[in-house]
């Protein structure tokens, strides 16, 4: 399998209440490099420009309202298939679906406030890294 790269991001639920290292952990038990991170807080039009595919939607507003509430981690994560294997450790989006052991199972709160995203294919991965990350940032 090829190695690929993956967007993730460590929601406002998740950076509240202080589980980015946890989160991390779980990356870097199944193999996955934190190649680039960075905290920021997000503005409701920088997240709704993120989320535009899901333009529209009756979740919409308030998907944007809360990336915007707080800050956020922006990472790439690294590794064989990546960007399934990252899916596989945040689990199911509703936490009620979700594995056990994976993250949405054990940290989140709600399909809404679901402490991670991860990219779902390899070019919305290329499109998402670069909404966040300039080639200078990507260091490997
Ligand atoms: P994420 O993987 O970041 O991609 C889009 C997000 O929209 C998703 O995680 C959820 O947090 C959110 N979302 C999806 N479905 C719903 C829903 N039915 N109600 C509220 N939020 C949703």
């Amino acid at each position: 399998m090829a190695t690929e790269r993956t967007l993730s991001i460590i929601k406002p639920d998740a950076t509240n209440r202080n589980l980015t290292g946890k989160i991390n952990a779980k990356f870097e038990d199944a193999g996955l490099r934190i190649v680039a991170q960075k905290r920021i807080q997000l503005t409701k039009a920088q997240a709704g420009k993120f989320y535009e595919v899901h333009a529209g939607r009756p979740f919409y507003d308030e998907l944007c309202e809360f990336m915007a509430s707080a800050p956020v981690v922006v990472q790439v994560l690294e590794g064989e298939g990546a960007i399934a294997k990252n899916r596989e450790v945040m689990g199911a989006t509703n936490p009620a679906d979700a594995a056990p052991g994976t993250i949405r199972a054990e940290f989140a709160e709600s399909v809404g406030e679901n402490s991670v995203h991860g990219s779902d294919a390899p070019d919305t991965a290329a499109v998402e890294i670069a909404y966040f990350f300039s080639g200078l940032e990507l260091v490997g």
